[in-house]
């Protein structure tokens, strides 16, 4: 977790492989980030991870889905109960199961701070 970050109450923060929340990024109460899956054709169900990112300024709205090997893009947002398995363009607004998207956000940048540097 990076600085200025927010994980939510009841997030579920499944981290087989590495789960990295960007500067400024907030995912919101519910939300599920899964880093795990299974080989489901193989009668063993070997488990599969992958690592998840969720870039500066992103936001994971309430009880959203984010698979395994997903990368959200700086800004990007996925909407309330979406399903991401694919990854999410810069300053990309999705929603749904399976997310699609819906808009493009705003780019914004904030100003620097006095933490800025260190
Ligand atoms: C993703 C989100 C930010 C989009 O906001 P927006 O760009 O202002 O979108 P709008 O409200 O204008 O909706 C645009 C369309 O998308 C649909 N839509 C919006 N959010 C949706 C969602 N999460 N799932 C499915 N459809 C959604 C709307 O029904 C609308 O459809 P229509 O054009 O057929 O009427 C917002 O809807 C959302 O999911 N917010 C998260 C709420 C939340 O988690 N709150 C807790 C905060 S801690």
């Amino acid at each position: 977790m990076d600085r200025r970050t927010i994980i939510s109450d009841r997030v579920d923060c499944y981290n087989m492989a590495l789960i990295a929340i960007r500067e400024g990024a907030i995912v919101s109460h519910d939300a599920v980030l899964c880093a795990g899956t299974h080989a489901i054709d193989d009668p063993g169900l070997a488990l599969i991870v992958k690592p998840i990112e969720v870039g500066r300024e992103a936001w994971i709205a309430s009880g959203a889905f984010v698979g395994p090997g997903v990368s959200v893009a700086e800004g990007a947002v996925l909407g309330a109960r979406a399903v991401a398995f694919g990854n999410l363009e810069p300053w990309g607004v999705y929603v749904g199961n399976p997310a699609r998207k819906l808009r493009q956000r705003k780019p914004f940048e904030l100003p620097k701070t006095e933490l800025d540097g260190h």
